[in-house]
């Protein structure tokens, strides 16, 4: 048993309490790998900006579990060497998919965890959030929770179509499983294609997809029925298109990738939302810099010369996140 207070983590508790009464948002950034991570921690740290580091189930086979984990460990002490003197720094499992991923991650110095139950009976949901909550709370880890259904397909999150998460239940679902936050469902969804074309109008300048706006009347709805009350945002990511025009023009093929655009991602971190997960969008900015780099220097084989702008890419992109999006920065001096 470790515990993430003796690694210098954070739960999410004070952060997202500040957040809403602040009216901003959290950065919860997923990571998979040593450049990702560097370069959160950098723009963080540089920003003096509270961060929430993401591992997904997918995550933890891709690159395993204990070396992941050592990885936060190692961000914190990071953070402090490039002088952010008082690292506020989360680490939590991203979409835990049972009570024992779950536990395993409590157990080995996570400091949130979430428990994705949106796919199973409200009953279902409510009993397994319920058992998590029980045993994190035992440990002071924080448990983000689902009611809803997002859309969209990554490796292990998967789902045809999105449900909103119903207004009506909201007060029953976080008083009977004592969940920290709340992860909701307002036509957000995961990955670089978050519409279909024939859900989206177009552009007639630049022929580009117009996505349909949020459902904010949803949101509001919650809020109304739970004052206060800590809400999260999957699928957040804007898919730049700026990358999307790089990846393309470099050998890539992503036609008609697009995301929520970023003014209607500034205004739900006004609200209660407090925590606002991007994953797709530093996908992007790593791909673009590497196919850049790869077709202009096609003599190049040492991977640091490519990993280093893909770096720096990712770690401008936090940055904008941060200052121009959420609304995080200087919020942990
Ligand atoms: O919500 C999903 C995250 O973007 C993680 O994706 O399961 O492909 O690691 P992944
Ligand atoms: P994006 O695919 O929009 O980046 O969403 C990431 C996410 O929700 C991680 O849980
Ligand atoms: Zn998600």
């Amino acid at each position: 048993m470790v515990s993430y207070k003796e690694i210098g983590l954070v739960n999410t508790r004070e952060m997202f309490d500040k957040a809403v009464k602040g009216g901003y948002a959290i950065p919860a950034f997923n990571f998979n790998n040593m450049e990702q991570l560097q370069a959160i921690i950098m723009a963080a740290a540089e920003l003096k900006s509270p961060v929430i580091l993401q591992i997904s189930k997918g995550a933890r086979n891709y690159a395993n579990a204990i070396l992941l984990r050592y990885m936060a460990e190692g961000a914190v002490q990071f953070a402090k060497s490039l002088g952010w003197e008082n690292p506020q720094i989360v680490l939590h499992l991203d979409h835990g998919d049972s009570f024992e991923l779950c536990k395993d991650c409590v157990d080995k110095g996570f400091s949130s965890v979430m428990i994705d139950g949106s796919a199973l009976p409200y009953d279902e949901n409510v009993a397994l959030t319920k058992k998590v909550v029980e045993y994190a709370h035992k440990y002071d880890v924080t448990v983000e929770a689902e009611l809803g259904v997002l859309a969209g397909v990554e490796d292990e999150v998967s789902a045809e179509e999105s449900h909103y998460t119903r207004p009506e239940e909201v007060i029953d679902f976080t008083s009977k499983t004592g969940c920290d936050s709340l992860a909701i469902s307002i036509g957000t969804s995961h990955g670089a294609y978050k519409f279909k074309p024939e859900q989206c109008t177009r552009d007639p300048k630049t022929g580009r997809l117009v996505p349909p706006p949020l459902a904010f009347d949803v949101l509001h709805e919650i809020e109304k029925k739970l004052p206060g009350f800590p809400i999260v945002l999957h699928g957040s990511s804007s898919v730049p298109q700026e990358y999307v025009d790089t990846i393309n023009s470099f050998g890539g093929r992503l036609p008609d990738a697009v995301g929520i655009p970023e003014e209607q991602l500034r205004e739900a971190s006004k609200s209660a939302v407090c925590k606002i997960n991007i994953d797709s969008d530093s996908r992007l900015a790593m791909t673009a810099a590497v196919r850049q780099y790869l077709s202009e220097h096609p003599d190049a084989f040492d991977p640091r010369k490519y990993l280093g702008p893909a770096r720096e890419e990712m770690k401008k992109l936090y940055m904008h996140k941060i200052t121009d999006v959420l609304g995080s920065d200087g919020k942990a001096e």
